[in-house]
């Protein structure tokens, strides 16, 4: 239909749906929407909640000096037509919670989100963020059965992020200044790559001894829990949105940062049929390529066994999913 010069014009302003409007998921919001990178729609099972959140947010438009739109909703009718779904409902894990209790609740949540979720946004590209990551991005693939470009799990900008703060912290340098890759699952068995951080180009190699840079690996791996027993109310929630809206930005922006991003392999690394973390070229379509670095020995059995603590955890989830 052609339209006359007095009809409105109807812009379509690229749409970011949050499903689980908690920590993560609020302070994604807030992110995405200050940024200027999308409208946002941000939906959980909690009548009224995100609702607020989206009012409250709506109403430092002005100060934050934006137009985006901020929709709050308990229906997924609202989420239609997203070019982005990012997953964040389910539970932190909490103290005398075992990894198989979270597995458990988040698996059936993260399944059923995904599930409704494409329904209203077929062509989205879906970023998974609930814990455990790599297991329930693997789960998100299979229900939402998206070619692997369009499905990947946030958790290696986060993990290289942490790296890079440890870093900078203990040379006294500027954290933008760092560069870092942390590769394999979102755990204790991360790989994180020493011999590949760099502060402007010079490797950390030069600038610190192995003993501190071990150690600064250790804090890495142990990031996450670090932030939760400090807090004893819950998990790390800017650091972790910051980096999904990384994500966010890179593919609405065609952007093509290579990030470290929990993909399914097909072969690459000498890895079949599991999610976890490598790096990616992320664009408008999503993930356009995996790199393949060439690992060391030591790199490269790092990666193999975090992948079969994956593979273990995939297999109980699929038990869990049938009864
Ligand atoms: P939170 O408890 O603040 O928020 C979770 C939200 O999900 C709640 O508002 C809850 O009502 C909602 N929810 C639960 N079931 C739902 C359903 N069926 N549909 C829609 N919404 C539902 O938790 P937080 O701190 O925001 O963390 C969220 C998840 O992200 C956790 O699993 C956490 O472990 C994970 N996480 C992952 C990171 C990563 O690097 N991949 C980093 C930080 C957190
Ligand atoms: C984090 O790394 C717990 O995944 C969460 O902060």
């Amino acid at each position: 239909m052609s339209s006359s010069p007095n009809s409105p014009i109807v812009c379509n302003l690229p749409r970011v749906t949050i499903v689980g409007a908690g920590r993560v998921g609020s302070t994604l919001a807030q992110r995405v929407a200050e940024k200027n990178l999308a409208d946002v729609v941000l939906l959980d099972i909690i009548a009224g909640m995100p609702q607020g959140l989206a009012l409250d947010l709506m109403e430092a438009r002005g100060i934050e000096i934006h137009n985006r739109q901020i929709i709050g909703t308990n229906n997924y009718a609202d989420t239609s037509g997203s070019q982005i779904v990012v997953i964040t409902a389910g539970l932190p894990r909490k103290p005398g919670m075992s990894r198989d209790d979270l597995l458990k609740t988040n698996a059936k949540i993260v399944v059923e989100a995904a599930k409704n979720a494409i329904a209203h946004s077929p062509n989205a590209i879906f970023i998974i963020v609930t814990n455990p990551l790599d297991v329930m991005t693997y789960l998100a693939w299979q229900a939402t059965g998206l070619p692997r470009d369009r499905i990947m799990g946030m958790a290696g900008v986060l993990d290289s992020a942490r790296f890079e703060t440890f870093i900078a912290l203990e040379l006294g340098v500027l954290p933008a200044d760092v560069k870092a890759m942390v590769l394999g699952s979102h755990g204790d068995l991360m790989v994180p790559l020493s011999r590949y951080a760099t502060v402007n180009g010079i490797p950390i190699t030069e600038l610190l001894d192995a003993a501190t840079i071990e150690r600064l690996v250790e804090r890495t791996r142990n990031g996450g829990a670090e932030i939760v027993e400090l807090m004893q109310t819950g998990g790390a929630f800017f650091a972790p949105a910051s980096a999904t809206s990384v994500m966010v930005e890179s593919i609405l922006l065609n952007q093509s940062r290579l990030l470290p991003v929990a993909t399914y392999l097909q072969g690459e690394y000498g890895l079949e049929d599991v999610v976890i973390g490598v790096p990616c070229r992320l664009g408008c379509g999503g993930i356009e390529s995996i790199l393949e670095l060439n690992l060391t020995d030591g790199e490269r059995e790092g990666l193999h066994t975090s992948a079969q603590s994956v593979r273990k955890s995939i297999e109980r989830s699929q038990e869990i999913l049938a009864e």
